[in-house]
């Protein structure tokens, strides 16, 4: 199953920034529409009025058992009604990253960083989706999604931060941060 997310001109979601956070932007557009689907569905012909992305929700590679359970205990779903604040944040990340091998990767992941156990404290204010696209030819390795409440969005900016001055975060090259309110359609 193939997550699909386009900027462009309408959709479920308006864009309300576009921040480049290292490495090359992305062109503003006003909306954000995310679609699941079978098939990836290529751009008919390259267009100036949207972009696309696309991932796969896969399996874990890092998380052990113990975490996982506990996540699981307190993790929040996508779609809830009171989270109408979105970020969708790609991310790649180095040669050198890719060039580890997966338990030198974990080490810097959670025995350094702490990513998963710093990060904890943040659900169930915020959903999480993680999609995988380094193997499907995209420009990047990932595209992070999450969901709050208004209430919440401060939190969301103090878990950011934290992840960012991390050592995992050393050997991302390119990260762009895009925020998002859900459209409300009116009658
Ligand atoms: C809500 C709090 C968060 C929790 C509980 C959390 C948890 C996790 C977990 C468990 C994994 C590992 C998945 C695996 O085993 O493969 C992971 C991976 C990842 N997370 Fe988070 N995360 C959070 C927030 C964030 C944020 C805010 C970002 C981006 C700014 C982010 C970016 C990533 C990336 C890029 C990966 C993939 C790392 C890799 O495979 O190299 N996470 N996260």
């Amino acid at each position: 199953m193939f997550t699909t997310f386009r900027g462009g001109q309408s959709g479920g979601w308006r864009v309300t920034s576009i921040s480049p956070v290292k490495g090359d932007p992305l062109p503003f557009m006003p909306a954000l529409s995310v679609v699941s689907s079978e098939a990836i569905a290529l751009p008919l012909v390259p267009s100036r009025n949207s972009w696309r992305l696309v991932g796969v929700a896969s399996h874990l590679r890092y998380t052990e058992r113990a975490e996982k359970e506990k996540l699981l205990a307190v993790q929040a779903g996508l779609g809830r009604v009171e989270a109408t604040c979105a970020a969708l944040i790609p991310i790649r990340k180095t040669a050198a990253w890719w060039d580890l091998t997966p338990e030198e990767r974990r080490a810097i992941f959670e025995d350094k960083s702490h990513h998963i156990a710093s990060s904890m404290r943040f659900l169930p204010a915020i959903a999480r989706q993680l999609y995988h696209c380094r193997d499907l030819g995209e420009p990047f390795d990932f595209l992070t999604w999450f969901e709050y409440s208004p209430a919440h969005a401060s939190l969301f900016e103090e878990l950011v931060a934290m992840l960012r001055t991390t050592e995992e975060w050393r050997y991302v090259e390119h990260e762009i941060d895009v925020r998002l309110v859900r459209e409300v359609l009116t009658p």
